[in-house]
């Protein structure tokens, strides 16, 4: 008989979690204004609002912690990071950064001006935002068999080409500071670009003399679905993937919280210098010196450690799978949920669970209220409330997907903990049709609201 599968690790160190009543839940929910980000961790039981800076780091990750150099400048763990970056990825030129915004924030100050364009694969939330909040503009160029939650589609998070040329061709070199490739597509659900995709992206931007860059946060799942889907590389190793996708950018900005599994951490890697230099200027006044931007010694150790592990096929093969065993629960149960699955999350598509509730009463976030008040679990809604208002108009963007996320920790929960997740959605989708009413707003923050924002039921209290 074959073995079956099981995790490449073993636990070292445990950390409890509680459980609540259903009358606790509807309670805090409420006085959390039906916003999850303003529970408390202590009144939710598992915690898959986001797989950033949640995982659990190894041994050899905690041994590296206390070699930590904490000098000012030309501290070890700065030459650490700056060799594993080297080595895995290839570039030349890096600067640490505390998380992925913050490189986001230093890279656009020397790029980003006024009335530029940005084209890419649907940018993450804080990307458009850097680039929005410089009155320029993040043109979307997915393709649009990423839009249809059903389509059985390889690499979902692949740019169309033909969007992307347009955008090219009808907006000035100067004014087209990037293309950025943002690898796996978090906002279009987790979904992998193709080598393919990277190579040709990175070709016809050369032919326009546009730089491109790789927005990395998970970089290492996506050269795992490399691996499995695309043809010529089931063979390869994903460092040996992970090299030849940095050869198709100039550059990255990264979150290390999601791939290279540390708490906090991030950095920008580049080929060239005169926009190292330039991107140095804005690190020292916004992070911190160069040596060490926004991090400590000890944490730039661990990331470097993270980088090498979180790209090794073992740990990925249990990580990827683990999520795809909570995906194929969902849709044993008749969940509708996005597929292929994503690398870090499981999208359920909200539009479809609860197709009776309009598009302005925020659906995606009344199924999220939902799962929490069934059993204290807390995903995110990736929907109109993180789409937020069009800058110029301030009408609501209604994008095409309403989509909870429920992203999976690395080496966190065990498929006990799946099994939970599952049964809960479960019994919601089972009385969907008592799920009368969805929320309004009652406050909301300029940008980037989702955080912060407070809302009320649009019809009638419902617990
Ligand atoms: N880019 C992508 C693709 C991301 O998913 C994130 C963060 C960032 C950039 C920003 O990085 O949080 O370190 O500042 N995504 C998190 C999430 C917050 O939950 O998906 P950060």
């Amino acid at each position: 008989m074959e073995l079956p599968f099981s995790e490449s690790f073993k636990i070292k160190m445990v950390e409890p979690i509680r459980k609540s009543t259903r009358e606790e839940r509807a309670a805090w929910i409420k006085a959390a204004r039906y916003n999850l980000f303003n529970l408390r961790s202590d009144q939710v039981f598992i915690d898959l609002l986001t797989d950033s800076g949640t995982g659990a780091m190894s041994d050899r990750q905690w041994a590296a912690m206390m070699l930590g150099d904490e000098s000012y400048a030309g501290a070890s763990s700065y030459y650490n990071l700056k060799n594993a970056i080297k080595n895995i990825i290839g570039f030349d030129y890096f600067l640490p950064t505390h998380q992925g915004r913050a490189a986001e924030n230093v890279l656009f100050s020397a790029l980003v001006k006024e009335g530029d364009v940005v084209p890419g694969n649907t940018h993450f939330d804080t990307t458009k935002g850097h680039i929005e909040f410089r009155k320029a503009q993040a043109i979307d160029c997915t393709i649009d068999e990423a839009f249809n939650t059903t389509l059985d589609h390889p690499f979902k998070g692949n740019l169309d080409l033909n969007k992307l040329e347009n955008v090219l061709q009808s907006h000035p070199q100067e004014n087209i500071p990037m293309i950025i490739v943002t690898v796996t597509c978090n906002s279009s659900g987790g979904q992998p670009v193709s080598m393919k995709n990277m190579r040709e992206v990175y070709k016809l931007a050369k032919s326009y003399g546009i730089r491109v860059l790789f927005d990395s946060a998970r970089f290492a799942e996506n050269a795992y679905f490399i691996k499995m889907r695309e043809e010529g590389y089931g063979d390869k190793s994903i460092k040996e993937i992970v090299k030849e996708m940095y050869s198709y950018a100039d550059g990255m900005t990264m979150s290390s919280k999601k791939d290279a599994i540390v708490n906090m951490g991030g950095f920008i890697a580049l080929r060239e210098e005169k926009l190292f230099k330039k991107a140095s200027q804005f690190n020292i006044i916004y992070e911190g010196f160069v040596t060490y931007g926004g991090m400590s010694g000890r944490d730039m150790n661990a990331l470097a450690q993270g980088l090498d592990e979180g790209t090794e096929f073992d740990y990925l093969d249990t990580r990827i799978k683990q999520v795809a065993y909570l995906g194929n629960k969902l849709k044993e149960f008749g969940i509708p949920v996005q597929e292929p699955f994503g690398g870090h999350a499981i999208f359920v598509d909200a539009k479809r669970f609860l197709p009776h509730l309009p598009k302005e009463e925020f659906i995606a976030q009344t199924l999220a209220v939902e799962l929490y008040k069934e059993a204290g679990i807390r995903g995110v809604e990736i929907g109109t409330l993180l789409a937020d208002r069009d800058p110029s108009t301030r009408e609501n963007r209604y994008p095409a997907l309403e989509l909870l996320r429920l992203a999976i920790p690395r080496r966190v929960y065990t498929n006990n903990h799946m099994d939970v997740i599952a049964v809960a959605l479960k019994n919601v989708y089972d009385r969907r049709s008592e799920i009368s009413t969805g929320y309004r707003i009652v406050n909301e923050a300029p940008l980037m609201r989702h955080f912060t924002v407070e809302l009320t039921p649009a019809l009638k209290e419902t617990v």
